[in-house]
């Protein structure tokens, strides 16, 4: 009996992620910046460069960040090269190639990242790779790329999806209460595995195509979220967008982590959700926003990928992308799995709420547990951590159980503390503490 219960088990485990490698590339959520938040299409040598630099002036290579990703628009725009057919870097804006910027970044012991579309042009209509994806991948390796963001644009007609899947956007079909997609505009039977669908063949021509070069190259989906790819992402890339695009405001973050909030059980090593870059330094974020978006994108484990001009960075913002718990957290190497919600707050349990999502949130670690507490309200309010309501802290004795707390945001040693914690909250501010031995 046992035995069979054994291999049925085994028979149904979920295909494992392709990428897992040797040089441990991909295992934990990848640390660095990315050109297209800060400048969108105006991108060139000397802003990658001016990015590179500031990454090891400022401190951020110190504390892990590594990547430096060209995003789209950097190549020439109406033709490939008609001898080899491969991507031409634009020669204004990259006069070394991007070979040449890649060796400077390199030189900086920093890793480059590069852009294209699953489609005919990029979304900026710059060529793209579908149906030359062996070609790209192997430019791109001779090159010395090390990331390729891969963007959902100018599908041909003849790769479109059989369905339309569920996006929890709005896009496409409502989200009940609890977060599961309605059916009614999801034209997939519910049996339907998206993982034979056309968008995950898409994907996965071009996870083979990088897996065939001499050369750790991390696959970054950009999807959207389309095509339940949830349920297929591990197996084809190192994390994958869960939605459509942010945008530097705190209703889109707000948002955003609403959706993510349910789709978490999908993360562990190997494998990411993308809830996409980080907007901290653009648009009209308070600071209370700015800390609160890092905090739940690095608590997520999602990647965390800077978008803002660093020469511009103010020292706040600064502190923020540098915080050494939340760092910690991201990229510990023995917890796998990201912090989840324990208790919704303003909303009851597994309300999904774009603009009041999940306030309450802990998750484990090497050092403790790490606890979050947002107030998604617009005014100042208090939020209360109880102790025997956080899984993973073992309470015994309601009132009395105590623990070890640090604040993650000062660092300070809050000694013993009994119950729990009551603070006031700032309007879209986060406390959180790591909570170490019981005292
Ligand atoms: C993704 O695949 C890796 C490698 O097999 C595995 O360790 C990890 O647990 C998988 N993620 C999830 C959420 O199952
Ligand atoms: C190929 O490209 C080169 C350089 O851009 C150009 O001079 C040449 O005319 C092109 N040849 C054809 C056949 O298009
Ligand atoms: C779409 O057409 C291209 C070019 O003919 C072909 O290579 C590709 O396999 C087709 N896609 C599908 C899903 O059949
Ligand atoms: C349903 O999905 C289609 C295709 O994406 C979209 O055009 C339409 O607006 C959606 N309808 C609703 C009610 O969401
Ligand atoms: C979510 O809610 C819908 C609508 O009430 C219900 O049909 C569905 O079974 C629920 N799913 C889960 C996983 O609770
Ligand atoms: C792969 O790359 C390594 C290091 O750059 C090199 O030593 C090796 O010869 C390459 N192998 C092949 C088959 O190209
Ligand atoms: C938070 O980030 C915004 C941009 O999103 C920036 O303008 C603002 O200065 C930051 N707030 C503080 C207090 O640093
Ligand atoms: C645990 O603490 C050690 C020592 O301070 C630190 O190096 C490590 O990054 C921490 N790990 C986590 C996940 O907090
Ligand atoms: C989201 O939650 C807030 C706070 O409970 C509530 O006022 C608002 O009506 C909810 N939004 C939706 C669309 O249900
Ligand atoms: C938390 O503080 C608020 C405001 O001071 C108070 O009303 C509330 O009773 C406190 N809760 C607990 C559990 O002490």
């Amino acid at each position: 009996m046992l035995v069979s219960i054994a291999l049925t088990a085994l028979a149904v485990l979920p295909s494992t992620n392709a990428l897992v490698r040797k040089d441990g590339v991909g295992k934990l959520p990848a640390l660095g910046w990315n050109s297209w938040n800060a400048f969108n299409c105006a991108v060139d040598e000397d802003k990658i460069m001016t990015a590179a630099n500031e990454i090891v002036s400022l401190g951020l290579k110190d504390v892990g960040y590594s990547y430096v990703n060209i995003d789209d628009c950097w190549s020439i725009k109406d033709a490939r090269d008609n001898v080899t057919g491969q991507i031409v870097p634009d020669p204004v804006k990259f006069p070394s190639g991007i070979k040449g910027t890649a060796d400077k970044i390199h030189a900086l012991g920093l890793k480059v990242g590069i852009y294209s579309s699953a489609g005919t042009e990029t979304c900026g209509g710059y060529p793209a790779s579908i149906g030359v994806e062996e070609l790209d991948a192997a430019t791109f390796a001779s090159w010395g790329i090390d990331y390729l963001k891969y963007d959902n644009c100018y599908v041909p007609s003849n790769w479109t999806d059989q369905y339309v899947g569920c996006v929890p956007d709005g896009t496409n079909g409502q989200v009940y209460a609890n977060g599961t997609c309605s059916i009614d505009n999801t034209t997939a039977p519910a049996t339907y595995d998206w993982s034979t669908s056309n968008t995950a063949k898409r994907y996965r021509i071009m996870r083979d195509a990088l897996l065939a070069q001499n050369r750790t190259i991390l696959y970054s989906l950009c999807e959207w979220g389309q095509a339940d790819v949830i349920t297929w992402g591990n197996a084809t890339g190192n994390s994958w967008r869960v939605t459509g695009d942010i945008t530097p405001d705190w209703p889109r973050i707000a948002q955003i982590l609403n959706e993510n909030s349910f789709q978490l059980n999908y993360v562990d090593f190997w494998g990411h959700n993308d809830p996409d870059m980080l907007e901290i330094g653009n648009g009209d974020l308070t600071l209370e926003e700015n800390r609160s978006h890092f905090a739940f994108w690095a608590a997520a484990k999602s990647p965390l990928i800077i978008g803002t001009a660093l020469d511009l960075l103010p020292a706040d913002l600064l502190d923020i992308l540098k915080n050494e718990y939340l760092l910690a957290f991201s990229q510990d190497a023995t917890f796998g799995k990201p912090a989840t919600p324990y208790k919704w707050g303003t909303n009851p349990d597994w309300t999904f709420n774009a603009s009041n999502p999940a306030e309450y949130w802990s998750g484990q670690s090497e050092n403790g547990t790490l606890v979050l507490a947002l107030n998604t309200l617009d005014d100042t309010a208090q939020r209360e951590i109880i102790w025997s309501e956080v899984p993973h802290l073992e309470t015994k004795h309601y009132q009395r159980d105590a623990f070890e707390v640090t604040d993650i945001w000062t660092g300070e040693d809050l000694g013993c503390v009994p119950y729990g914690l009551n603070k006031s909250v700032n309007s879209h501010d986060t406390i959180g503490f790591l909570v170490g031995n019981r005292c």
